[in-house]
């Protein structure tokens, strides 16, 4: 299959564009668009049979739920989900459009594909005028993982779904880079207590403010640390094609630690890959013409590391590297979210 890529304006998306992918999803096609945090696979996700062809596009197995995408609250909602509570609308009206996701009950329109079987749905509306212009205009809500191959590193351009997807979906929009780059916060609201199940683009103190209380519980990152709460949550998420080694503990003997892991790799004659902030670069010798590098930015701009993160782990990846270092970054605000990520994509954590 040949895959049409369009350019489109991110912010003033012209509608003929938006009307031919709106034409594609209708007939039960597959079209990755950009949302404010990474871009998604959109399908209808009412069309089983169009939701079945994300999870082959992606290789991704059934037991992982997709996300549904929806244009507004309200009525939108009401297609998909049932018995929404006061709190859940609260935090709609608060948080949306934008980067949080709420588990919901599951609506009897939508597919049980989309659920993975569950009996829960997963619902966001996207804070990107393309995204909702999309969905609008293909009257239905849409079903969109991320648009990249099952456990790879997410796409936060058009190039990177291409590197991924090229061949396997009818469409792509480029909408350039994506904004926040980390996806979404999913919040449980069927849990008893409000639980977050993955870290993303709304902090945790953002919630918390909101809400009062709130679990955080994300799936456990090595198998037998308990059961995965959100299905997708696996071990080995966003992975970049060579083993990753993070560095966890304060920047003094992080740097130690990186300066000792090339030195060791240079001994060895292996090709190496770094991510690190701008602050590590400064303190660090680093010899570039061996270490194919990736700035992840300052640390004292978590949104700006957020946004380069899943570009720059693409980019030291395609130098083909056999190993790559990492620094950990702090858990704060998006830290978080940026943390969660480097964690899963790690083979091993090295806590300092
Ligand atoms: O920012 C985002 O959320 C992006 C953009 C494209 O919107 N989408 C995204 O989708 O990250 P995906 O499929 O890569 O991740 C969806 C996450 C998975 O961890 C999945 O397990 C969880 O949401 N999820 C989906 N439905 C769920 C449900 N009913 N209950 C619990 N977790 C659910
Ligand atoms: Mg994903």
């Amino acid at each position: 299959m040949e895959t049409r890529v369009l350019k489109v304006h991110p912010w003033r998306p012209e509608p003929e564009v938006v009307e031919a992918a709106a034409r594609v999803l209708r007939g039960g096609g597959l079209v990755a668009f950009p949302t404010e945090t990474v871009y998604g696979l959109g399908a209808d996700a009412l069309d089983a049979e169009a939701v079945q062809r994300i999870f082959e596009a992606k290789a991704r197995p059934a037991d992982d739920p997709v996300i549904v995408h929806v244009c507004e609250a309200g009525a939108e909602v009401d297609r998909v989900a049932v018995d929404v509570s006061d709190e859940a609308r609260r935090l709609m009206q608060r948080f949306w459009p934008g980067p949080l996701t709420l588990v919901l009950k599951r609506g009897p329109r939508v597919p049980t594909v989309v659920t993975a079987g569950g009996d829960t749905v997963a619902v966001r509306c996207p804070d990107h005028p393309l995204a909702r212009a999309l969905i609008r205009a293909a009257g239905t809500p849409l079903g969109a993982p991320s648009a990249n191959r099952f456990a790879h590193t997410s796409p936060t351009s058009a190039q990177h779904v291409l590197d991924d997807l090229e061949g396997r979906i009818e469409m792509v929009l480029d909408g350039g880079p994506t904004r926040i780059g980390v996806e979404s916060t999913v919040l449980d609201m069927t849990a008893e207590v409000p639980t977050v199940l993955r870290p993303g683009g709304v902090s945790l103190e953002a919630l918390t403010g909101e809400l009062g209380t709130v679990r955080f519980r994300p799936a456990a990152r090595a198998p037998g640390e308990g059961a995965a709460h959100s299905p997708g949550l696996q071990d080995r998420h966003y992975a970049p094609g060579a083993p990753m080694h993070l560095y966890c503990g304060d920047d003094g003997a992080v740097r130690r630690a990186l300066e000792e892991a090339l030195a060791h790799a240079h001994r060895q004659g292996q090709r190496v890959g770094l991510l690190a902030s701008t602050e590590d670069l400064q303190a660090m010798a680093v010899d570039r013409d061996r270490v194919e590098v990736g700035v992840l930015g300052s640390l004292a701009n978590l949104e700006e590391v957020a946004r380069n993160l899943f570009r720059v782990m693409r980019e030291v990846d395609a130098a083909h590297p056999e190993l790559i270092l990492a620094r950990d970054v702090p858990e704060r605000g998006l830290g978080r979210a940026i943390r969660d990520r480097l964690r899963r994509a790690a083979k091993v954590v090295v806590e300092l």
